[in-house]
Order: C-alpha cells, then sequence, then structure tokens
C-alpha cells in the first residue's frame, strides 16, 4: 500500500455503540422537555451523509463552495503564516478539503504528518491509506473518536495546523461553543495555529434559501434524523406527517432548523418505553447553525485565550476563514 516511507496508525476511541451511545438518553431528554429538541449528532447516518453531499451541491447551498474558492486561493498564504510540520483536522471526512491544505504544506517543503479526526472509521482508514500514497514520506496518525467530547486524546505534536471547517462551529450551542474554543487553545503549543471556517451574517433570503433548497434535499436530511430513531430506537415517527422548517433567528444570528408536526400525533419510541406527544403544528428543533460576523469571531477567540491573525473570505464576501493562535 504505502511507499515504504510513510506510515499509518490509526486509534479507535469510540464507546461501545459507537457514535450512537448514549442516544436514548439525550433522545429522551429532548422529547421530554416542554420545547422539543433532538440532538444534531444523529444526522450522519449513511443515508444523511449522502444526502449532505447532495445538499453541498444544490445552487442555494453556497458556504462548501465558498469555502472551497477560499482554501484553493489561500492555501499556500495559511501554510505561509502557520508554518505547519503536521496538520490536524477535526472531522476530516474524506479529507477533500485536507487535500488542498497537504498540498500546500508539501509545495512549502515543512509536511511531515496528517492526523485525521473523524467519527467514521471506514472512511478515515481509506483515507489514511490513500493519503501515504499520494504524500510520500508522510505520516498519518489518525483518531476515529467523537471530536467533541474526546479532544484532549487527540494527538498533537507541537508545530500544528489545527483545522475545523465546514461551518461546524455554528452547530454548537453558544455554551458549548465558548467551552470547545477555550478547550482548543489550551491544547495548542505557542506555535500550533488554528483554522477555523465560518459562514457569515448576510440577508436573509439567502442564509434562508441555503437551508431551504428548492430541490428539497435539506427538507428530505432534516427528515432523515426521524428515520434513525425509528430504526435505532425503535420509533414510529411518519415523516409524512412532519415538514422542514428553517427561518433566521436575528437575535440569536442563527438559522433554526426545526420539524413541525402537520397534525395532533403521537409517536411511540418502543425502547426507550415512552410516547411523545405532538400538538398540531408544535415545533421540534433539531439543528442551529450561527453565523458569525469578523467582530463576534474576534471576541469569541478573545474569551477563549486565542487571538485571529489572518482572515481571508471568498470574493462575495458570504463565509470566511480565519487563522488565530495561542495568547
Ligand atoms: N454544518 C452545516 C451547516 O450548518 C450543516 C447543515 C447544512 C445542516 N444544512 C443543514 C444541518 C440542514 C441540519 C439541517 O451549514
Amino acid at each position: 500500500m504505502s511507499d515504504g516511507e510513510g506510515a499509518v496508525e490509526i486509534a479507535v476511541d469510540l464507546p461501545d455503540g459507537g457514535v450512537l451511545a448514549g442516544m436514548a438518553e439525550v433522545v429522551r431528554e429532548g422529547l421530554s422537555s416542554p420545547f422539543k429538541e433532538l440532538p444534531p449528532k444523529y444526522f450522519y447516518d449513511e443515508r444523511g451523509s449522502e444526502l449532505f453531499e447532495r445538499i453541498t451541491e444544490q445552487p442555494e447551498y453556497y458556504p462548501t463552495r465558498c469555502e472551497r474558492e477560499i482554501l484553493d486561493a489561500r492555501a499556500g498564504e495559511i501554510v505561509a503564516a502557520a508554518q505547519p510540520r503536521t496538520l490536524i483536522e477535526l472531522g476530516s471526512g474524506a479529507a477533500t478539503k485536507s487535500r488542498v491544505l497537504l498540498d500546500a504544506m508539501r509545495d512549502a517543503g515543512t509536511l511531515e504528518r496528517f492526523v485525521p479526526v473523524d467519527i467514521a472509521e471506514g472512511i478515515t482508514r481509506r483515507v489514511a491509506a490513500e493519503l501515504v500514497d499520494e504524500y510520500p514520506g508522510l505520516t498519518v496518525e489518525g483518531i476515529v473518536c467523537d471530536y467533541e467530547t474526546h479532544l484532549e486524546r487527540i494527538p498533537r505534536p507541537e508545530g500544528a495546523l489545527i483545522a475545523f471547517l465546514g461551518g461546524t462551529i455554528g452547530n454548537f450551542r453558544p455554551a458549548p461553543r465558548r467551552q470547545f474554543l477555550a478547550r482548543i487553545a489550551t491544547l495548542m503549543y505557542p506555535e500550533d495555529r488554528f483554522l477555523l471556517g465560518t459562514d457569515l451574517v448576510k440577508d436573509r433570503a439567502r442564509l434562508e434559501a441555503a437551508y431551504d433548497d428548492a430541490a428539497g434535499v435539506t427538507a428530505e436530511f432534516n427528515k432523515n434524523v426521524l428515520n434513525v430513531l425509528n430504526r435505532e430506537l425503535g420509533a414510529d415517527f411518519d415523516l409524512g406527517a412532519f415538514e422542514h422548517v428553517a427561518f433566521w433567528d436575528d437575535d440569536n444570528e442563527w438559522i433554526d432548523i426545526r420539524l413541525r408536526a402537520l397534525s395532533e400525533q403521537f409517536v411511540d419510541i418502543v425502547d426507550l418505553d415512552m410516547r411523545a406527544h405532538f400538538a398540531r403544528n408544535e415545533e421540534m428543533r433539531t439543528e442551529i447553525s450561527t453565523k458569525f460576523t469578523r467582530e463576534r469571531i474576534e471576541s469569541s477567540y478573545a474569551d477563549a485565550g486565542l487571538e485571529l491573525t489572518d482572515w481571508w473570505t471568498d470574493a462575495d464576501g458570504l463565509y470566511a476563514l480565519s487563522l488565530a493562535r495561542p495568547l
């Protein structure tokens, strides 16, 4: 497989039951509260991951294309500013974005190591094997884990660029987001850099369209979470009895993503020994997607013990990559 120089090591640090461990309790809590809420982690089963790929191809969903535009245009600058020998990517997936950064590190002559961090074992192993072939001499030291709970277990050699892309930080609630950034800051060596992808605040119409595409892919993705509950917890959600809702919340500066019950109904969740009641038009939140301004990112960094050093956007100013160093 490899050229003999590079090496692959993938550690697996998942609880028994993998991503789904602890699901029963969070779902019970979410469905018992007066304002129902489902944890977003469960969007990404196999079908969900496919649907998300299709979302990124919809004309209305600009973030993925904008982030790619910035990476393509600025990878050289990012690497020149960060001077990394290691790339750590949180949520590396198929490593499409990582390759752009790895190319720039190779061209700069500094590339030594790639640390992919992802919850999906199969793809992480596959990508690791491909990359040691593509980049002669590269060491891949990956870890299969939930980076939110296992951040402290991630290998972190000095001189790393820690990348957290895709705007995923926007899916954290404010308090966990603050804690997450602070934990990152604590883990960083002085010469490490943090590269963050964030979607930016813009007009309501454009934001709402990105989360409610005309082809209905986002709606299907949102409802798929009910399929996951049906399969994993023996629930009997009727997908046709809910509709997708996505609206811009100006006060919180996030897109609020929900499922609205089209009629009054009861849902049995056998594994939880529970029956949930939905009133007609009752809405259950499934995700938030926070949008940022440069000022807000700078102050979030400062709160976490980080300092913004560089800022790049796409040509239309819709999306930003920022680089930060520990204070
Ligand atoms: N990280 C993506 C985002 O916030 C995830 C996402 C896109 C998403 N569309 C969605 C999550 C619809 C739930 C529902 O942009």
